[in-house]
């Protein structure tokens, strides 16, 4: 990863941009507020200047409040073709991918045309996932609207589709051609989003950036107030944490495994809570608090590293409480499709900044630790 200021300059702000390396592809990650304003050069200078056959996808939610903005910089003769997604989680299923391919091929998309991923994370895995298989894989770039896009699913290639059995359980590796992530589109998303999103940027801290960390300490009513210097830094260094793990690792042989920290008792709280109850980022909050008391438990980190990490997720709230069974939780991570051979992987922190994995981690040490997760919610 190499960080350039400035790499990009059209008419618009200075922006950095982040440069993802993995061995299949090689592709710049530009970020900053305005970004939309010169989306067309921008997009003729990541195509090498042949304006391509270009398809929008996105949802009507996202489209009605950003499709003036967007559009702003094509001229008139090359202004792209937009197909909507229906958003939500439940519509990011193999059908709705099949009926979009179907509406790319009668819109005569060929090999050399070029869709653009303009929505959240939802819509982001499905278009990448289209790009994917569409005449055995076309380009794509993301322009992902979410915080939770923005810092995480729009990096690292895995792209795909739920199936009823589970989440993300088809899908491929397909980079995007670059990343084009405008600070602005933050501006209408629900407090509550930006919240959930912002809990990706914690784990980025606890696990590798303890610059980060600090700078989410100091900075939060700022930050939460969707100031957009201030989210400019915590996007640049959340990218930056991502673009890092995975240009060392890109198929999540080793190190990023790292970036499920909070998510073995968060994928389980989302289970037993069936996706509806809590965002991604709140459930993630949730194991995030359950991980520190194993890591506490287990003599990895102090009692002040241990409060000041849990009072930074919890600064982050309101982190809605929830109703399960600790021992049900604990049975739910064996669903957690990032075991390997009924090991269960457990990512630990060490201090803030530095992680372990351990393998050794028993279901009464998580048991333990979900308890006293369940005792924090209840004494707020
Ligand atoms: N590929 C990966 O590596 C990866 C990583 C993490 C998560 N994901 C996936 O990401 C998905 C979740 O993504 P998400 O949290 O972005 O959810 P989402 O795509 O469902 O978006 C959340 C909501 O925000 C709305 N929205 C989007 N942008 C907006 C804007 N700028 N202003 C106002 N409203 C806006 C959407 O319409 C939607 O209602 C899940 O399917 C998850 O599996 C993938
Ligand atoms: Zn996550």
């Amino acid at each position: 990863m190499e960080y350039q200021l400035p790499a990009l300059r059209y008419h618009g702000p200075i922006v950095p941009s982040i440069r993802v390396t993995t061995p299949q592809a090689t592709y710049d990650v530009t970020i900053g507020p305005g970004l939309l304003r010169t989306l067309y050069p921008r997009l003729r200078k990541i195509t090498a200047g042949k304006p391509p056959s270009t398809y929008v996808i996105t949802s009507p939610e996202v489209w009605a409040l950003w499709h003036k903005r967007f559009l702003n910089s094509f001229p008139a003769a090359a202004r792209p073709t937009t197909l909507f997604l229906p958003s939500g989680e439940r519509h990011k299923r193999l059908a709705t991918v099949e009926s979009l391919a179907q509406q790319l091929a009668l819109a005569g998309a060929d090999r050399d045309s070029l869709l653009l991923a303009f929505g959240g994370g939802v819509i982001g895995d499905m278009t990448g996932f289209l790009a994917a298989i569409y005449m055995r894989g076309i380009r794509y770039v993301g322009i992902p609207t979410t915080l939770l896009a923005q810092v995480d699913s729009s990096l690292g290639g895995k792209t795909g589709v739920n199936l009823l059995a589970g989440k993300n359980l088809i899908g491929a590796f397909h980079h995007p051609l670059a990343v084009l992530t405008d600070i602005d589109l933050l501006s209408t998303l629900p407090a509550a989003e930006l919240r959930s999103g912002l809990q990706e940027s914690i784990k980025a801290g606890i696990i590798y950036d303890a610059k980060l960390f600090r700078y989410l300490e100091q900075n939060d009513q700022s930050i939460l107030e969707a100031n957009p210097a201030t989210l400019t830094r915590v996007v640049t260094a959340s990218v930056k944490v991502k673009a890092d793990v995975v240009s060392k690792d890109e198929k999540e042989s080793g190190l990023r495994m790292i970036l499920n920290f909070g998510h073995t008792i968060g994928h389980a709280i989302e289970a037993a809570t069936h996706y509806r109850k809590l965002l991604h980022g709140e459930a993630v909050a949730w194991g995030s608090i359950a991980a520190l008391h194993v890591s506490l438990n287990r003599g990895c980190i102090t009692h002040e590293e241990f409060a000041r990490m849990a009072n930074l997720i919890l600064r982050y709230g309101p982190i809605p409480p929830f109703k399960a069974d600790p021992a049900k939780l604990v049975a739910l991570t064996y669903g957690d499709k990032k075991k390997r051979s009924g090991r269960r992987a457990f990512v630990l922190t060490t201090g803030i900044g530095t992680t372990e994995i351990a393998y050794d981690v028993t279901d009464p040490e998580l048991l333990t630790a979900t308890q006293a997760m369940l005792k924090t919610m209840q004494q707020m």
